[in-house]
This record gives C-alpha cells, sequence and structure tokens, in this order.
C-alpha cells in the first residue's frame, strides 16, 4: 500500500485525523488492532469542549452531536452537603456537550466508511519501521494477509498503551509520570436523572462524580482503591457508598439496577516532544489525564487539529513550518490539561492518608473557589476549553 499518512490507531484521534486529510484531498491508511464492535462497546468519558463540537459539525463528520448530545451550561460542586453551580456560560461564554465518546466513535467510523476511506481494523502483527527516513508499516489483516504500508508520515494515535511511541529512541523522548493513589469505580445504571447537570461531590467518605448518559440511563463514579475489584460490590453496597458520598440536606440520587461496572485507572503521563522524525504521536499515544473534568479526548481532537493543519500545510506547499511548531503547539495545551486534571482531582478527592489540616485545608480551597468570581472563572474556562493557539 503507498499512501501519504499512515495513522495507526482508528480511535477518535486516528479516524479524525483520517477524515480532515480526506477533506483536504491527502490518503491515508489506517490499522486497528481492535475490532470495531470492540472499540464502541468500550465505555468512555461524556464531556465534549465546545471547540471539539464545532469541530465534529464543521469539518462535516456528523451533526448527530447537536440533535441526540445535550448542551450543558455549567456543573455542581458539591461539597459539605451543600451545591454550589459553576455557570460556564454566565462566566465565560461557553458551555459543554454531553456526548458519549463511544458515539463520536461511531459517527467518525460511519463517516471514513461513507466516504470510501481505508481503515482496517482487526490486525496483527504491526510494526512501524524506519521512522528517521522514510516510513513502513507492516501488519496483517483480519483476513491473515500480510501488507506493507509506505508513507510519508506515521502517526501514533495507538492509545495509552501505544507501540509507536517506543519507536522513538531513549535519548530523544523524555517521560513525565505522576501515580495516584485512588481510582474510580464507574457504574452505568438505570435510573432517571438526579440532577440537571453533572455533579462533583467532594466528601470525608471521598469523591463521586453524577454523570449522565440518556433520560433512562446514568453514568456514575466513586473514588476507589486502585486494588478494589467489582465483583465484591452489589447494587446495595453501590448505592450506601454514592448516598454517603452525595445525599444530605434534602438531596437524594435516584437509584435503580447497576448494569455495568468497571475500575478505572488514574494517572498522569506525558511523552515529549510528540515528534521524532516523520514520526507524530496524537492523543493517548502521547499523554494521559486522570479522568477528573473529561480532558483526555478533548486533548485528542485538539492535538490532531494541530497536526492536521501542519499536514495540509505542507502537502500543499511543501513547508514544514507548522509541522515543526506540532509538538510544541499540542503540548502548551496538554500541559495546561494536565494542570487542570491533577488541580480538580487533587482537590475533590480524599488524600488516602487526610489528617484533620489536609481535610480543612481542601475545603478552604473549594470554598476559595465558589466564592470568587476568578477562581470560578478559572474552572469555567479549562473545563469548557482554552481557544487554540
Ligand atoms: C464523565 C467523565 C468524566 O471524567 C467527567 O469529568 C465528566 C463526565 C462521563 O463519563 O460522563
Amino acid at each position: 500500500i503507498t499512501t501519504q499518512v499512515a495513522i495507526m490507531g482508528a480511535g477518535p484521534a486516528g479516524l479524525m485525523l483520517a477524515h480532515l486529510l480526506a477533506t483536504a484531498g491527502i490518503d491515508s491508511t489506517v490499522v486497528e488492532v481492535r475490532s470495531h464492535k470492540d472499540i464502541s462497546e468500550t465505555v468512555r468519558a461524556g464531556i465534549l469542549e465546545h471547540g471539539t463540537v464545532n469541530m465534529l459539525v464543521d469539518s462535516g463528520v456528523s451533526d448527530r452531536v447537536l440533535r441526540d448530545g445535550d448542551r450543558h451550561d455549567g456543573i455542581e460542586l458539591r461539597f459539605n452537603g451543600e451545591s454550589h453551580r459553576i455557570d460556564f456560560k454566565e462566566l465565560v461564554g461557553e458551555s459543554v456537550w454531553l456526548y458519549p465518546q463511544t458515539d463520536v466513535f461511531l459517527d467518525l467510523a460511519a463517516r471514513r466508511k461513507a466516504d470510501g476511506g481505508d481503515v482496517r481494523y482487526s490486525v496483527t502483527e504491526t510494526a512501524v519501521h524506519n521512522i528517521e527516513g522514510k516510513p513502513k508499516v507492516w501488519f496483517t489483516d483480519a483476513d491473515g494477509v500480510e501488507y506493507e504500508i509506505q508513507a510519508e508520515f506515521v502517526v501514533g494515535a495507538d492509545g495509552s498503551r501505544s507501540h509507536c511511541r517506543f519507536q522513538v529512541p531513549e535519548a530523544h523522548r523524555k517521560w513525565y509520570f505522576h501515580e495516584y493513589p485512588f481510582a474510580w469505580f464507574g457504574i452505568l445504571a438505570e435510573a432517571p436523572h438526579s440532577a440537571d447537570e453533572l455533579i462533583y461531590a467532594n466528601s470525608a467518605n471521598g469523591f463521586a462524580l453524577i454523570s449522565q448518559r440518556t433520560q433512562t440511563v446514568q453514568r456514575m463514579y466513586f473514588q476507589c482503591n486502585p486494588k478494589e475489584n467489582v465483583a465484591d460490590w452489589d447494587d446495595d453496597r453501590i448505592w450506601a457508598e454514592f448516598r454517603r458520598r452525595v445525599n444530605g440536606n434534602g438531596f437524594e440520587l435516584k437509584e435503580g439496577p447497576v448494569i455495568d461496572k468497571m475500575v478505572l485507572p488514574f494517572r498522569s503521563f506525558v511523552h515529549t516532544p510528540m515528534r521524532h522524525g516523520n514520526l507524530f504521536l496524537a492523543g493517548d499515544a502521547a499523554h494521559t489525564v486522570p479522568p477528573t473534568g473529561a480532558k483526555g479526548l478533548n486533548l485528542a481532537i485538539h492535538d490532531v487539529k494541530v497536526l492536521f493543519e501542519g499536514l495540509d500545510s505542507y502537502f500543499r506547499s511543501g513547508s514544514t513550518q507548522l509541522l515543526d511548531s506540532f509538538s510544541s503547539r499540542a503540548l502548551d495545551r496538554v500541559w495546561k490539561a494536565q494542570q487542570f486534571s491533577y488541580w480538580m482531582t487533587t482537590m475533590l478527592h480524599t488524600p488516602v492518608d487526610a489528617d484533620d489540616f489536609s481535610r480543612a485545608r481542601q475545603l478552604g480551597e473549594l470554598n476559595s473557589v465558589v466564592s470568587s468570581r476568578h477562581g470560578m472563572a478559572y474552572l469555567a474556562e479549562a473545563y469548557t476549553g482554552w481557544p487554540s493557539l
């Protein structure tokens, strides 16, 4: 196969890039080790920044997000038994959309299919070679046929367990890690909305997040031990835990049968720079954020926006200027999002060794945010998404 850009990974980053390239007449082949079914059945986060929504709509992927998604103009921070609304619209004039990542994937995959894009799911034996020269990608397709792709560039959009990033020689990369002493226990439950907007709840018993999916299915999380085993948690125990963290002062969660449960990993990671030779990294392949604030997908889409501008400019004019600035432009937002996700996480979660001082200090921090227009505006600007550079 000869193509202009070989894309490793058919998640939102890889498919969005392939779509944007196609709109500019640039060829790509996407290879993905997972099956279409497997990706579409994985439950991921559900909040899209306005910039992400605009990209989906303006680039013609789909306007389903505007019809089936829900616009949210704010969130609630709940602590000390009281809820405090952060009014995004009023503070920074922006909103976010509740629209599951799974639907973003389905929209992108359907668009690639309708446009005749070359996307190979369920491949095996992938290998990337010669990223400092003319790159080659090997893979075996779902029918067992072996292929070699010759491309001008390779994009590693192969997720948090990226193989592509290992192609960058150790002397040319730096990895930044931060581990947290907790994880999230996530559920899907058959129940009506408990509130109009998402609730981020801090309590002495730990953090909980009350999110939504549809009128009849809700998504919720509570802070847990990373080694927690879902089999140890029946519905009664799960709801008792949510009640301890969220209910009170006249507020009660609407409960119902738990239809899915999982423990989500929690870490911060950045690979720099995001380019080596003719290999570019995008999305989770280059960075992971803890889930608090739902920045993962939005960052991936922003990486792709910046990378597309570079590739488009190169194939149009031969200029490498925008490709050369890709890594620093993408990383500018990555580090803002790392800071925001870390801040939301530490502000809202209960430290494992919480003493009286750290508990009282945390309430002071939360109070300093919700009692200050400037504090709330920082949160609102970050949550809804910074302007792109
Ligand atoms: C969801 C996940 C998040 O991490 C978040 O901050 C908000 C919402 C979700 O899955 O709905």
